[in-house]
């Protein structure tokens, strides 16, 4: 039932959900030392937050943190199929946070949801995948709503891209913040969040061996590199697909086969599309494909595997042969299996990154939105990085909670990097 307070599936699942974010928690120790600082000093005091995020154990604990320090938060879904349904439920009835979020809820419902937490008034927003900003920008009813907007935070590549498109054109209405691009997001959470999540998903919802198999990434970013790196450590044989010559130089170098599309679809058993972009497997590649070829998406939006075409080619779609593995039989006889109907797959069959590497990127976020707030009369309606120090602080405290420690630089090497004169 939705009511101000929340729209989840079942509010008797919270004790599961509190326990499941607390599990979370002890493995997210730079997030539970912002926590700490932000429950004493309640930097966010008077600020209504909106935030459209993967309803996970890990962003449970990010939305903790948030209201500890004063903010006044509500949270959407990001995805109809991400949603964990427990931690919903455990985030209204044990955190007090308005949340609508219903695993595999329809668009319908989906948009309400999104309506509903801009309902909430907010200045500030928490975007994985920009919905909450483009909703701001297109919907007329939020026509004078980049008045009372401070900052908006954005998650992801894919976010970040269309938000920059949108600065390029001068549509841009208030500042957002790339939390995607700070160093302590995509170098870790993208390469080893992605890497290790997407076969998790895979391996959930299919039960394969990886070990022999081979596998094909379409897409060599930082999600791309995670994931080849990982399925390479299973023992799979991985073909990398490329657009971009430096990163299909990078994956030839780092000793992957690198080769069209086209090509890969003959050799491919395991297809993962981690490109940010449209139709990268299409009706091409599955008229192909070989008979029993399994694909997923990691990208952000369910827009990497052409399912329409691939729909129209089968005379039958066989659904859940498995839990979130769809059979789409073709006329020649073959079958194509497609894992979480194309939509992310960590999160769509398993449960999205550890809690380890969320750690660094909500840490960053939460500091981030604080640094917003504290220098909102200086920031102007573009897309802004991520400030270093919040960069430097994350890793100091990830790196402490690790009891790992650095060297330093002696006098006489600061002297040495400091002088032109040296060195010759
Ligand atoms: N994106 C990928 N994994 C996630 C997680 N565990 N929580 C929130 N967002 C995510």
């Amino acid at each position: 039932m939705r009511t101000s307070r929340g729209d989840v599936k079942d509010p008797k699942l919270a004790k599961e959900g509190k326990k499941r974010y607390e599990w979370a928690d002890q493995h997210m120790p730079a997030l539970r030392q912002v926590r700490e600082v932000f429950s004493r000093e309640k930097p966010l005091k008077g600020v209504r937050l909106a935030a459209c995020l993967h309803v996970t154990s890990e962003t449970a604990n990010l939305m903790r943190t948030l209201k500890a320090g004063g903010a006044d938060v509500t949270l959407c879904a990001s995805n109809p199929l991400s949603t964990q349904d427990d931690i919903a439920a455990g985030l209204v009835k044990h955190e007090g946070i308005p949340t609508f979020a219903i695993r595999g809820e329809n668009n319908k419902s989906y948009y309400a949801h999104l309506h509903q937490a801009l309902a909430h008034q907010p200045s500030v927003t928490l975007d994985d995948g920009a919905d909450l900003v483009s909703l701001l920008h297109t919907d007329k009813q939020y026509a004078d709503r980049a008045e009372q907007m401070c900052a908006s935070m954005e998650e992801t590549t894919t976010g970040v891209i269309r938000l920059r498109a949108m600065d390029k054109d001068g549509v841009l209405k208030f500042p957002v913040i790339a939390v995607n691009d700070a160093t302590t997001k995509h170098l870790f959470d993208n390469r080893y969040g992605t890497g290790q999540s997407t076969l998790d998903g895979v391996l959930r919802a299919t039960n394969i061996l990886l070990a022999g198999m081979t596998v094909v990434v379409a897409g060599y970013g930082w999600c791309g590199k995670g994931v080849a790196m990982r399925a390479r450590g299973l023992g799979s044989q991985v073909i990398v697909a490329e657009i971009d010559p430096i990163r299909g130089l990078e994956a030839a170098m780092d000793g992957f086969r690198v080769m069209p599309m086209r090509e890969a679809t003959r050799e491919g058993e395991l297809f993962v599309s981690v490109t940010g972009d449209t139709s990268v497997l299409r009706k091409e590649h599955f008229a192909r494909m070989k008979d029993g070829a399994i694909l997923c998406n990691s990208g952000h939006f369910d827009v990497e595997i052409d399912i329409k075409a691939l729909k129209k080619m089968a005379k039958r779609v066989a659904r859940n042969v498995r839990t979130n593995v769809d059979g789409y039989h073709l006329e020649d006889g073959r079958c194509i299996y497609v894992i979480g109907e194309g939509r992310l797959v960590n999160l769509a069959a398993a449960e999205g990154h550890p809690p380890a590497v969320m750690d660094m990127s909500f840490a960053t976020q939460a500091l981030t939105v604080r640094w917003a707030v504290e220098h909102q009369d200086r920031l102007t309606p573009h897309v802004h990085p991520v400030a270093k120090e919040i960069e430097d602080q994350v890793a100091s405290l990830k790196l402490a909670s690790m009891d790992i420690q650095l060297d330093r630089l002696t006098p006489e090497q600061k002297r040495y990097l400091a002088s032109w004169e040296f060195g010759t």
